[in-house]
């Protein structure tokens, strides 16, 4: 079952509350990467075409602690996104800095018709985490209907995401709309054959997508530290590597799911190492049964990306998740760009259909994004949607959707 679009509500007239992350990187104050909140705005635009009474945003940014208005911080407020979203608008956003509640609700009807308002940081409202039922029902007397447009928010049961969605009828956003078929094609009907590619520092924080990737995939090379628990746990000597001993026992079972598996387990064959870990350091490049008692691996080494490249040349789809390297201390990025460029050329070639997503890759892809087929502005919620895991915010969707379809019967939206 699929959640109801905006493509298909006219909103004329209509209070229209909207959930979005706009949980971006700030620097010094000021936005410092625009890619989520520019990935929202034809939703935003769509809406606004179709003249509604008011837009109503609600969203989080970071992870405040619960508050009274009284201690709400300009450090923890929408304020420095608010003049981003104006920007790529076009048009005002009021910041209401009044608590949700009557006096909001007169603030708002203060405001002029059509006007886009935003609440402030929905995380300074216990219930907000909480998914506090009142909360939500507080919420929804905001608006008419409701618009999930935070799939990257849609792990979290929190009241915004979920609880809100049994007081209103509700629907997705565009983007959040296209990150859920993107995710459920390449992981419930993909086009075969698939390559993952799971790195990052530690195994126990993958274990789950590892073994979910285990039994859908047909590749899955394992790079970065993680890997170096997987190769220790096959008995090759890491020397200082970033090695978990207290994880090698789920390292033995990632192996031994691998070898009941369709799925075709890749590691490391060599390692780019360094006596320690600073940036420009005198490397080498040795086989992965060569690294010496006073050496770390920080890399991949070329052979692996070779291996690596005619592995890619099998496939059709490639999901990437996490840098292969120590990528911000230099040249140990250079493992992760290779990758990237690599990636980028296949698919530039309509040879392959490429999705990354999760912060680090992100960084990583870089100049490379645009040539990806799709880059998930999601962290954790692609993560536990890759490991497998149902998410409230999606589920809570569909549910609603049911009663939807019987509000829009009787005409109500
Ligand atoms: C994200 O940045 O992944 C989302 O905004 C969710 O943030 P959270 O991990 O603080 O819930």
């Amino acid at each position: 079952m699929e959640a109801v679009s905006i493509k298909n509500v006219n909103f004329s007239g209509k209070k229209v509350i909207i959930r979005l992350d706009l949980n971006v990187p700030l620097k010094n104050g000021v936005v410092a990467d625009l890619t989520r909140i520019e990935r929202i705005i034809p939703s935003l635009k769509m809406i606004l075409d179709a003249n509604p009474k008011y837009l109503i945003i609600l969203s989080h940014l970071g992870r405040p602690k619960p508050k009274l208005p009284s201690n709400w911080t300009k450090t923890e407020s929408l304020e420095p996104v608010v003049e981003t979203l104006q920007n790529l608008l076009g048009r005002d956003v009021f910041l209401l800095n009044t608590p949700i509640g009557p006096k909001f609700m007169q603030a708002m009807n203060d405001l002029p018709s059509g006007s886009v308002i935003m609440a402030e940081n929905i995380r300074f409202y216990e219930g907000e985490e909480k998914n506090s039922q009142d909360f939500a029902a507080l919420l929804s007397e905001l608006g008419d209907v409701y618009v999930n447009e935070a799939f990257s928010c849609s792990h979290r049961a929190h009241a915004s995401v979920v609880g809100i969605t049994k007081y209103l009828p509700c629907y997705s956003g565009l983007c959040f709309e296209e990150e859920l078929k993107v995710l459920e094609s390449i992981l419930v009907k993909p086009t075969r054959p698939v390559l993952g590619i799971v790195a990052g520092s530690k195994v126990s924080t993958k274990i789950d997508l590892l073994l979910n990737f285990l039994n859908k995939l047909d590749y899955l090379f394992v790079g970065g530290g993680m890997a170096n628990t997987l190769l220790c746990a096959q008995g090759y000597k890491m020397g200082g590597s970033l090695v978990e001993n207290d994880r090698l026992g789920v390292a033995e079972t990632i192996l031994q799911k691998a070898k009941s598996s369709n799925c075709k387990l890749l590691l490391p064959i060599d390692a780019v190492v360094a006596q320690k870990l600073e940036p420009n350091v005198a490397t080498q490049i040795v086989d992965i049964d060569k690294i010496g008692a006073d050496q770390a691996m920080y890399d991949i080494g070329p052979k692996t990306l070779e291996y690596l490249q005619n592995t890619l040349r099998l496939c059709k789809t490639v999901l990437w998740n996490g840098p292969v390297g120590v990528y911000e201390v230099p040249p140990f990025g250079r493992g992760s760009i290779a990758i990237a460029e690599l990636i980028a050329q296949e698919t530039r070639e309509n040879r392959i259909i490429s999705v990354t997503g999760g912060g680090d890759t992100i960084a990583v892809v870089g100049k490379y994004a645009s040539d990806f087929t799709y880059v998930s502005t999601a962290g954790g919620a692609f993560l536990e949607w890759l490991e497998g895991k149902s998410l409230p915010g999606i589920e809570a969707l569909k549910l609603a959707q049911a009663d939807n379809t019987s509000t829009l019967a009787k005409g109500v939206a």
